[in-house]
């Protein structure tokens, strides 16, 4: 187990489509799994895709625990997802600012689907099959994409809808977080 580097938007692995998993054995949760949950504890972020560790394999693990950094987000539990498939469940579409451990610094306001279904196997080899809405629906997206070769900066709608967090903070786009 080992926290590894984050790649980067630029690193051209980012925008890769990466590969179907096709067994869950030792070595993958030993390895990749282990080292992109101990990389996602490190850096403190809601989520984590594989290509973001250098490893183009659909697999993402997403969670938060309710946080007073984030008062308004209800908690989801730690999901190990491999080969992800969405489902969307209704038009509806709402906009949060998101961030990602590959484009720091940076805040966008994106649009996503409000209600999905979900469904991929655990690192055990198990069926997740969910029907979420809002933040949790929003973070298997955001997760999602990376699989697909997509950052968040390429859903955002208007580009003045991008920024470094600092000054979305000092402006009261977004709120101040205590670190
Ligand atoms: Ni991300």
């Amino acid at each position: 187990m080992a926290v590894r580097t984050v790649i980067k938007i630029g690193n051209p692995l980012l925008v890769e489509k990466s590969a179907l998993v096709e067994s869950i054995d030792h070595n993958l949760r030993q390895e990749l799994i282990a080292d992109m949950l101990d990389t996602m504890v490190a850096e403190d972020g809601a989520g984590i895709a594989a290509p973001q560790i250098g490893e183009s394999l659909r697999v993402v693990i997403f969670g938060i625990e309710k946080n007073p950094r984030y008062p308004d987000v209800e908690p989801v539990p730690t999901t190990v997802l491999i080969n992800p498939v969405i489902e969307v469940l209704s038009t509806e579409i709402e906009s949060a600012w998101e961030g990602c451990l590959s484009v720091p610094g940076f805040r966008g306001l994106v649009p996503r689907y409000k209600n999905i279904r979900y469904h991929g196997l655990d690192e055990n080899g198990h069926i997740i099959d969910r029907v979420v809405s809002d933040f949790h629906a929003r973070v298997v997206q955001h997760e999602v994409d990376h699989l697909d070769g997509i950052l968040y900066p390429q859903r955002i709608k208007d580009l003045k809808d991008f920024g470094l967090i600092s000054e979305l903070q000092a402006a009261g786009t977004i709120p101040k977080i205590e670190e």
